[in-house]
């Protein structure tokens, strides 16, 4: 068992966040998209942290920052990471979190004088939030070899495309095949992050393990009626693009309801209105939906009948309407063998954890398709996050950094090659 300052740990990690937290492209909000200038800017001063810790930089064609502990160039690597990315009004602790303690625990490692015989490797991935793209994971899975191009023409809200945006910021996608990680080469990702949720601190516990991390769908929906007259139009005679669109979200509250048992959460969490005015009846309304569920079957089957539903509400209504998958992504259970040894190393340091599941995606969930994945969960106050108000107490911050060293130093290469 390591001996570690967790208060000194927990307030280095603080004020590297509070670092962090200062890039945004916003001066009142937490705002830092995939391949941004602010997104450049948090990846200059994580590779700077990097090789303060000894670490050799790399930076790969989608913009992941990539620390290697020099010296242990034999054998496999154990992968230790997160992402940099934030959405939009974010909190501070998502994300950068698990990359600050990544390298704060590999700086560690590399001055501890128990080498571990393999390499470590702190990666900060860019696109974990889908704040910006439509799709998203997409550098972790350029890293685990699981990139699909067709992700490079999806479109912001500018109308800039993945394919653009890379070349602006200084990369050619003909080199996202090179990003990718031989399989032989990894050990396991391993994966430090918030819990986001309120399991933990209703616990009382500093610490958990991630037994699954939940499958997700995201669905665009174009609902299209007639422009009109607010005044004039009676209401039996209107085409309303948005009373349908109302009336289709209310159906998908009661779809995610009713599966709770599959633990289903349905959120409409983006809508544009067109031609958007006081006095003119709707003629057309776009609105995300993002459903999520521990039960893939289920999850589909609640889209098929989302669709379904909201194909007889638009016909009653004499509207049209349009669906566009923008993402599908299984759930994904973390390796039994890294949660036992994860919540050893836990009990190592002292600390007492449970195992939960992640209600939250992560690019452990990429990650998996490469190399054996776990996460390690954080408590977070009032279970709050995706908000500013987000907060981890750095003493939390602290355990998981000294769990984490505890965890690379008890590692067992042998049960993961
Ligand atoms: C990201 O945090 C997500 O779960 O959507
Ligand atoms: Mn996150
Ligand atoms: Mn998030």
């Amino acid at each position: 068992m390591v001996s570690l300052d967790i208060e000194a740990l927990g307030a280095r990690a603080e004020a590297m966040i509070g670092e962090l937290s200062a890039i945004s492209a916003e001066p009142t909000r937490l705002v830092r998209l995939f391949l941004s200038p602010e997104h450049r800017r948090a990846s200059d001063l994580v590779a700077r942290w990097m090789s303060e810790a000894k670490l050799e930089v790399f930076e790969d064609a989608l913009g992941t920052v990539r620390g290697k502990l020099k010296g242990y160039d034999r054998g496999p690597t154990l992968l230790i990471g997160s992402h940099i990315d934030t959405v939009i009004d974010a909190g501070k602790y998502d994300g950068t979190l698990g990359v600050v303690a990544g390298i704060i625990a590999a700086e560690h490692i590399g001055r501890s004088c128990r080498r571990p015989p393999f390499n470590v490797e702190v990666v900060a991935f860019g696109d974990e939030e889908g704040s910006r793209f439509p799709s998203t994971l997409n550098a972790s899975a350029a890293c685990a070899g699981a990139f699909a191009p067709a992700a490079l023409e999806s479109c912001d809200r500018d109308g800039i495309t993945i394919a653009a945006a890379l070349k602006a910021y200084g990369k050619d996608a003909d080199l996202i095949a090179s990003a990718a990680y031989k399989p032989d080469d990894i050990a396991a990702y391993i994966e430090v992050h918030i819990e986001q949720g309120p399991v933990l601190e209703a616990e009382n516990l500093s610490l958990g393990v991630v037994t699954a991390i939940v499958g997700q769908s995201r669905e665009r929906v174009r609902v299209g009626g007639e422009a009109g007259h607010a005044g004039t139009v009676p209401m039996a005679l209107r085409r309303d693009a948005m009373t349908g669109a109302a009336e289709i979200i209310g159906e998908i509250e009661r779809i995610a309801r009713k599966n709770f048992e599959a633990a289903m959460v349905a959120t409409v969490g983006s809508m544009a209105v067109y031609p958007g005015a006081v006095n003119i009846i709707p003629s057309a309304v776009e609105f995300t939906v993002d459903l999520r569920s521990i039960n893939d079957a289920v999850r589909r089957a609640a889209i098929a009948e989302m669709k379904a539903v909201a194909c007889r509400i638009a016909q009653r209504r004499r509207l049209s309407i349009e669906f566009e998958s923008l993402l599908d992504i299984q759930t994904v259970a973390c390796e039994a063998s890294l949660q036992e040894r994860l919540s050893r190393s836990i009990e190592a340091i002292g600390c007492r954890s449970i195992r939960l599941p992640s209600g939250a995606i992560h690019d452990a969930q990429m990650m998996a398709q490469l190399c054996p994945s776990a996460m390690l969960f954080v408590r977070c106050r009032n279970g709050i996050s995706h908000n500013p108000s987000e907060y981890a107490d750095p003493r939390d911050m602290g355990r998981a950094i000294a769990a984490l060293v505890q965890f690379i130093l008890e590692f067992d290469l042998k049960a993961h090659q």
